[in-house]
């Protein structure tokens, strides 16, 4: 029988979503919803008449339903109280935007509402939100679900960022100085020998907002490991490109869709600008599967999820960021005891053995997010997102 004073009563009777405080303040909140809603405006207004019309891909969504989706999740969790019988501002909203209810390739066959009408919806839905928050009187339940909004609105601002990358279109968002910075100091790889040691993975109640993926945190031992300071590089790509080339390997290794040679020199698209290659930059959108082929070819091997999250939380001059999502050889799987939190589809559709999780953080990341606990996921095929990789001795 337990005792007493073992009983975490907060966690009898609280849902998990409701342990999430310290709740930051409703100014806090404006600047990070501001911000946000900067990036989705600047990024819909300056699509030119035609880039809405997309392919249709797996991968993706059509620029117009993405920004109906984003607006409708803020819409339906903060302001609707997640009750599809309290009516949307939006005619026919839940049918349109909801993703958990259309399936994929319906996004592209559905009768959007004009721009003008999904640019209205936006500026209704955002102001509604602030006046809870000039409000006075915020709810820990609205601290919760505002966050959650702002944090899903930040996500798929990223990934209109890879979208955008993907399709070769301008991004129209100016971007912070580091990403100049993010190069490494040599070709060759640095490695650091990290002892055996025990981290805390996961987040407990109490430390702020966190996703249901992380519940809870735990201790892990993590075996003695060697780990690359820098994640690789263009030039070390290169390498295994021209090495494959040349003796005719495999036939599954070809450069990123993102490059291109001419005249004997190499070339990197960023948007719609093609730039002479930086060798000493991290090389990025590298599928986990690629990363592998190139492990194997140099005998190395990916970090996993442990060993990653262990470097992020030793010393910082240790995490040398890449500015991108860093692949690990871990699937991504729930912790014990995990349960979903109210939006159930954040995590739980994805726990089939299939994703891998990534760790870190990309350029488009905004600071909040950077956590070493955030765990993020895609499918070892994809290559499309803010990507790259790091390398521990085999
Ligand atoms: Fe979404």
């Amino acid at each position: 029988m337990r005792s007493l004073t073992n009983v975490n009563f907060d966690q009898m009777t609280k849902p998990d979503f409701l342990q999430y405080d310290p709740w930051p303040s409703a100014q806090v909140l404006l600047n990070a919803l501001e911000s946000s809603a900067l990036i989705t405006r600047t990024v819909i207004s300056n699509l030119s008449k035609g880039q809405e019309t997309v392919s249709i891909s797996s991968n993706l969504n059509p620029p117009h339903w993405e920004f109906g989706h984003l607006i409708w999740f803020q819409e339906f969790w903060v302001h609707r109280h997640r009750a599809p019988s309290n009516p949307s501002f939006l005619p026919h909203a839940d049918a349109l935007f909801n993703s958990s209810g259309i399936v994929h390739d319906d996004r592209w066959q559905v009768q959007l509402p004009s721009i003008d009408i999904l640019q209205n919806y936006f500026s209704d839905v955002t102001e509604r939100s602030h006046a809870i928050l000039r409000s006075g009187s915020l709810t820990p339940e609205q601290a919760y679900f505002l966050q959650l909004a702002i944090f899903h609105q930040d996500m798929h601002n990223e990934a209109f960022a890879y979208t955008w990358q993907h399709l070769a279109y301008a991004w129209p968002v100016e971007r912070g100085p580091e990403v100049a910075l993010l190069q490494t100091d040599s070709l060759e790889p640095t490695y650091i020998d990290m002892p055996a040691s025990q981290i805390q993975l996961g987040s407990a109640p109490h430390s702020g907002f966190i996703f249901d993926n992380e519940k809870w945190q735990h201790k892990v031992a993590v075996p003695h490991f060697s780990i690359s300071s820098d994640a690789v590089n263009n030039g070390q790509y290169l390498e295994f490109l021209e090495a494959h080339r040349d003796s005719g390997m495999s036939p599954l290794v070809s450069p990123p869709l993102h490059w291109k040679q001419e005249g004997g020199r190499w070339y990197e698209r960023s948007f719609h600008q093609w730039l002479a290659m930086d060798l000493r930059a991290p090389v990025r959108h590298i599928s986990a599967q690629d990363a592998e082929r190139y492990c194997l070819w140099r005998g190395l091997r990916l970090p996993n999820e442990h060993e990653l999250t262990a470097l992020m939380l030793s010393s910082p001059a240790n995490w040398r960021h890449s500015g991108l999502w860093e692949w690990t050889s871990s699937i991504f799987m729930p912790f014990a005891g995990f349960s979903p939190d109210p939006y159930q589809d954040y995590s739980s559709p994805w726990f089939d053995g299939s994703y891998r999780v990534l760790k870190g953080w990309s350029s488009y990341t905004p600071e909040y997010l950077r956590r070493p606990q955030f765990r993020n996921f895609y499918l070892p095929s994809r290559s499309d997102h803010f990507c790259g990789f790091r390398t521990c001795l085999a």
